[in-house]
């Protein structure tokens, strides 16, 4: 096996992001972690030191330094992951910036929900070193992470990722050919799609489907609690673009969901969703 993984760059320190990097500083890891929002920076280098804090890893704080300026950011890392929102030609601008900026044995990886890293991957021109490491947070409770090829990808590319994955505690979930929603993402879409139908058609409340959710499968939340979790911008764009891939007005995401969003009801990031939770916008 060629390189090894010790230094990681998080691009993108907001839900997702500032997660992966404290998964990974728990496992001894070095991260360097970006975003072009300065209070996004404050505020993962406050999450991050209280997760490390509360693990009782105050040794690893000093491994994770925090960045305002990619370039500084990017000069040394052994893999980059990418989590900037759910937008496709965001993600090519990004990739081809982290192109630019990583070192050359550098694995370039997006934490999309959706995009395969095949429509990214014409951003850059280390075709061979690219992935889709997919997390599915919150990660101290679902440990696992979707690992998925671009069309030019090479095997040890895939297997440093794999390994990487399994270093920090997590189940590779394996993609053994590229599969829109991955793994698991593309069951949870099915669930979703027909949640939002059920709600959105006034066959049932949420809070019924959610009770039933919770008995069939003896999980402690049902779906729309989750997606509440999740962020509705984050499931809304998410099933758009299934219904951009498909073409299928049967994956089209209702309008009651868009409108949530326009209104700024996103869930328990704004304290309003399918739930109340109680906090103000
Ligand atoms: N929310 C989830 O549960 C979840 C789960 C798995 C994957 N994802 C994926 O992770 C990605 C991020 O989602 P999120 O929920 O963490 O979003 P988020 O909005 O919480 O975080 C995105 C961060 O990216 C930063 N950003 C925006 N543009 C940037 C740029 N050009 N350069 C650097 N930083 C930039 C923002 O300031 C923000 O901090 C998306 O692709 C999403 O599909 C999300």
């Amino acid at each position: 096996m060629g390189e090894e993984i010790k230094k990681v760059g998080i691009v993108g320190a907001g839900f997702t992001g500032k997660q992966i990097a404290a998964q990974a500083a728990l496992n001894n890891f070095i991260i360097k972690v970006y975003d072009f929002d300065p209070k996004c920076v404050e505020d993962a280098n406050k999450y991050i030191s209280g997760v490390l804090k509360r693990k009782n890893k105050l040794d690893a704080i000093k491994n994770v330094s925090y960045y305002s300026d990619l370039s500084e950011a990017l000069e040394d890392v052994d893999l980059v992951i990418e989590a900037v929102p759910e937008n496709l030609e965001l993600k090519k601008e990004v990739f081809s910036q982290i192109d630019n900026i990583a070192p050359a044995h550098t694995i370039i990886a997006t934490n999309s929900s959706s995009y395969p890293v095949s429509k990214i991957e014409s951003a850059v021109k280390r075709k061979d070193k690219v992935l889709n490491l997919h997390f599915y947070p919150p990660i101290p409770t679902r440990p696992m992470v979707d690992i998925m090829r671009g069309s030019q990808t090479n095997d040890e590319t895939f297997e440093v990722g794999k390994k990487w994955i399994e270093d920090i505690k997590c189940e590779p979930l394996v993609v053994k050919k590229e599969c829109l929603g991955f793994v698991f993402n593309r069951v949870w879409h099915a669930v979703k799609k027909e949640c939002l139908k059920i709600w959105d058609g006034g066959y049932a409340d949420k809070e019924t489907v959610d009770t039933a959710w919770k008995i069939f499968t003896g999980m402690k939340m049902g779906p729309f609690l989750t997606m509440d979790g999740v962020g509705l911008d984050v499931i809304y764009s998410v099933e758009m673009s299934y219904y951009n891939e498909s073409g299928d007005p049967r994956d089209k995401p209702p309008d009651t969901l868009k409108e949530m969003v326009e209104n700024g009801d996103l869930g328990l990031k704004t304290g309003k969703g399918f739930y109340n939770w109680g906090r103000k916008k």
